[in-house]
């Protein structure tokens, strides 16, 4: 009898307290947009680290066993485009401050090779090089983002990699890269100067770097007829805002398009914990990590809108994601590790902040795309898989070059041993046809939240949506179960008189369109 009325209790409990969350509004001025979300925020990257480019996206003229394109594998090739990847970042990271170009140009056979001392001190046989990385952003329709070697390189390094691959007249390099098999320059447009200098690509000071990227960016423009360069430079690392502060002070904005940031989602880094067995603890510092993204990008660009108020020069993220221990049995320098979703919630979070601040944040590069790190790919042989922030990116990219649309809204919590999080996360926008998106993210490890979304400014009233989530959090697609996370149709939503009522699951992420 008393385990009954324990029951009873229980129930109406519940429903009392379920009758008591009242839905959250968000308000989406759909005729209130002003900013265009630059595509190039959906950016990748691949370093020649571990599995990245050998084995994930090139396997190499020869290989009779997987299907490929001059070398370039064609299930990588397929799944990128799905993705309108719109720049390809390369070729690092560190391994960029140890690259020099003309090791990789030339007949195969006869490229020298290098010891990659930074991920896992292989030897790198430069089978792929410039043309190679050039030519396979041609075939996806991606820009190419080239890392200029300023650690170890020089200025006159530089000046010849940018002639080579972008000038169309009489020149040494122009010819050589003819000589090499290619007429037509590639027209390279984004340019960065270094990686992370204040670490791995010279451990320099914020102002000794300031006065070689004024040296080495001045050389960079003027090689190209009809593609304006666009010169990044090497940013800070995570809350380091003096070092924005001194680029923005010290560099003439004429030599500057833009100013980096690293920032990745890790709980330690001496202890980044697995990434599939993870703790609710070690998800929740993870996203805690992932969330503070919006206030480095709001303090990183409160400094750049006080040298810059015209808000010309980018704020470009170039390297950002989650990234825990190698697993298992793994080659500790190749950053191999597996993606669950938690890493869908990081991807959908992160391009939600982006996306909100698109009057400043124009380029950002998921670290990396296959094999390593956050990888939108996992490569075995011949096998082949997408992972759950793959899905992310692939649902997100509607907002490529739509109008942001303001939204308002007040978060609800998501709690654990008394720590606070917002749990939910949106941003919204506009495409070129009219047709409305909006990205919804709920990180609550357990309960589902109910979201009004008030539409005003429009009337339009056709709705459907996409929905990625799966059993537990730490699901993840294996090369034996390589579907089991994977985005479908999402039906739990209600129009009425304007008035879009969704329920958002715990560890959801939600893309409706309306049109
Ligand atoms: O993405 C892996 C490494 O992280 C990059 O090479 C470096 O720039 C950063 O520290």
């Amino acid at each position: 009898m008393k385990q009954l009325f324990l029951t009873w209790a229980l129930c109406l409990c519940t429903l009392f307290l379920g009758a008591q969350e009242d839905p959250v509004i968000v308000f989406i001025n759909a005729d209130q947009g002003q900013h265009t979300i630059d595509k190039h925020i959906y950016g990748h990257f691949a370093e020649h680290l571990g599995r990245c480019i050998y084995g994930g996206f090139y396997v190499g003229e020869d290989n009779e066993d997987i299907p490929h394109t001059n070398g370039v594998r064609n299930d990588v090739l397929a799944a990128l485009k799905d993705l309108k990847v719109p720049n390809l970042r390369w070729p690092g990271g560190c391994f960029a401050d140890t690259y020099h170009w003309k090791d990789g140009i030339g007949p195969k056979d006869q490229r020298p090779t290098i010891v990659n001392r930074w991920w896992g001190g292989v030897t790198e046989d430069n089978s792929f090089g410039t043309h190679d990385f050039l030519n396979m952003c041609e075939m996806l329709g991606a820009e190419a983002y080239l890392s200029a070697n300023v650690g170890s390189g020089t200025v006159q390094e530089l000046i010849d990699w940018v002639q080579y691959t972008n000038h169309d007249g009489v020149s040494p390099m122009a010819d050589l890269r003819r000589e090499n098999g290619r007429e037509e320059p590639w027209n390279v447009k984004f340019w960065g100067i270094g990686n992370e200098t204040w670490g791995c690509g010279g451990n320099m000071t914020a102002e000794y770097y300031a006065n070689i990227y004024r040296q080495f960016a001045t050389f960079v423009p003027g090689w190209s007829s009809n593609t304006q360069a666009i010169r990044y430079a090497s940013g800070a690392s995570d809350d380091d805002y003096h070092w924005t502060e001194v680029l923005m002070r010290d560099v003439p904005h004429r030599l500057l398009e833009g100013v980096a940031l690293h920032h990745y989602s890790v709980i330690d880094w001496g202890a980044k914990g697995p990434s599939t067995t993870f703790t609710e603890q070690q998800y929740f510092t993870t996203m805690e990590r992932a969330l503070l993204m919006e206030e480095l990008v709001t303090r990183h660009s409160t400094i750049m809108d006080k040298y810059d108020p015209d808000k010309k020069v980018d704020l470009v993220v170039d390297e950002w994601g989650g990234w825990y221990d190698v697993e298992p049995g793994t080659n500790p320098g190749f950053l191999f590790q597996q993606n669950t979703m938690r890493d869908a919630m990081i991807a959908g979070a992160t391009l939600n902040i982006f996306n909100n601040h698109a009057d400043r944040v124009r380029m950002a590069n998921l670290a990396q795309t296959i094999n390593v790190l956050q990888a939108v790919i996992l490569t075995d042989e011949e096998k082949m898989l997408l992972t759950p922030t793959f899905h992310v990116m692939r649902m997100y990219n509607v907002h490529q070059d739509a109008t942001l649309l303001p939204i308002q809204f007040q978060n609800v919590d998501y709690e654990l041993d008394g720590r606070k999080l917002p749990a939910l996360s949106v941003s919204a926008s506009q495409d070129s046809m009219g047709v409305i998106h909006v990205s919804l993210v709920n990180i609550d490890a357990h309960a589902s939240h109910d979201v009004s979304l008030l539409l005003r400014g429009t009337d339009k009233s056709q709705i459907s949506g996409e929905i990625l989530t799966s059993e537990n959090l730490q699901d993840y697609n294996a090369f034996d179960n390589p579907e089991k996370v994977k985005p479908s149709p999402f039906d739990d939503y209600q129009l009425s008189d304007g008035t879009l009522n969704v329920t958002l699951p715990p560890f959801s992420v939600v893309v409706l369109e309306v049109k």
